[in-house]
């Protein structure tokens, strides 16, 4: 691939501009932050896929601004989809519905479904505004590495392989969104995020929870099966009052105290806090060069249960 220069802008016009010209742009939301291309633009979808090292088997999340946007993307939204986007969007919820026949199967990797969502961050929406069709994005990191919280991120892993990143903010949660498969008669909870099971249980009593075995024939969401997520350094998980005797260089995250000997420790307040920061201790490991990375497993409740999901998936990439 050749080399582009990345411009970086503070601008949702100019960062919308350089997208509309079939560019592939990177753009903050309250997940995490995304690489866009326009869903009508083959050859930007072509080298976002490029860019991040990612599958092609893996279908892109479509991102829009308004619910007018909708019809655009999906047909037959049924009486579940209608009560979640009601409820919860714009927000940190992606649903899978049947696609529209707009959207190409380059964005879905050949389904007949296709993830939306409608971001609350306002610099998100400004941006999607702006962009003459929907935007497909899928976290703008490479391939396999945790999810970049910031722009800074953004640019380390993707500098020279992206034309822009649109700097905002800090992700203010951290952690990607919640999928629900609204596509069939029963909804399917398929990647727990900032909105909770519980959150979601309030509004679809019947939901379910998608449990991935590897003998699955088509897996409800192709990217469950690849590694996601992983530091270079290795993860281990701690249960609460485990006492565990630590390497020369290693780390911890978590909720309780760190344990002895430990180069470097974040202790969150709470999950919210635990859920912002832990892609980004991550990242500050490895460049710090620390080789461990001890981490308290949370409760499996709450968003406790979208951070114990990461966890335990980096915990097995190595
Ligand atoms: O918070 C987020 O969801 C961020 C921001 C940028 O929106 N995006 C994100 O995208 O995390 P990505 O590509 O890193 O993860 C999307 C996940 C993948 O595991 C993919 O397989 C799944 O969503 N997915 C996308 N379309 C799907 C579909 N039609 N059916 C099932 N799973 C789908
Ligand atoms: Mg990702």
């Amino acid at each position: 691939m050749h080399i582009m220069q990345t411009a970086l802008t503070d601008s949702a016009k100019e960062a919308a501009y350089i997208l509309n010209s079939g560019g592939v742009v990177a753009f903050p939301t309250e997940t995490v932050y995304g690489l866009g291309a326009g869903i009508d633009n083959p050859e930007a979808i072509r080298q976002l896929f490029h860019a991040k090292g990612r599958p092609g088997d893996n279908p892109l999340i479509v991102h829009i601004y308004s619910l007018e946007q909708l019809p655009d993307v999906a047909d037959d939204i049924n009486q579940s989809a209608r009560l979640l986007i009601e409820r919860f969007f714009p927000g940190p919820l992606t649903l899978v519905l049947k696609k529209n026949q707009r959207v190409p199967y380059s964005v879905t990797a050949g389904l007949e479904t296709v993830g939306v969502r409608c971001p609350a961050n306002p610099l998100a929406r400004e941006f999607l505004s702006y962009c003459s069709s929907p935007v497909a994005a899928p976290s703008a990191n490479l391939s396999g590495l945790p999810s970049a919280t910031s722009w800074e991120t953004v640019y380390e892993d993707l500098q020279g392989k992206i034309n822009a990143v649109l700097r905002g903010k800090p992700s203010a949660i951290g952690l990607e969104s919640t999928i629900v498969d609204c596509s069939c008669s029963v909804p399917i909870l398929l990647r727990a995020g900032a909105i909770t099971l519980e959150q979601l249980q309030a509004v679809l009593p019947a939901i379910i929870v998608n449990t991935p075995t590897d003998t699955q024939e088509a897996p409800k969401s192709p990217g469950l099966k690849y590694p996601h997520y992983a530091p270079k350094a290795s993860i281990r998980l701690l249960q609460t009052n485990d006492t565990i005797t630590t390497g020369p260089s290693s780390g911890y995250i978590g909720l309780s105290a760190p344990p002895e000997g430990v180069l470097l420790f974040k202790i969150c307040h709470d999950l919210e806090e635990y859920g912002r920061e832990l892609f980004s201790f991550f990242r500050h490991c490895d460049a710090l060069g620390i080789n461990v990375i001890y981490c308290e497993l949370p409760a499996n409740k709450g968003i406790g249960r979208a951070i114990r999901d990461r966890l335990i998936r980096a915990s097995e990439s190595h």
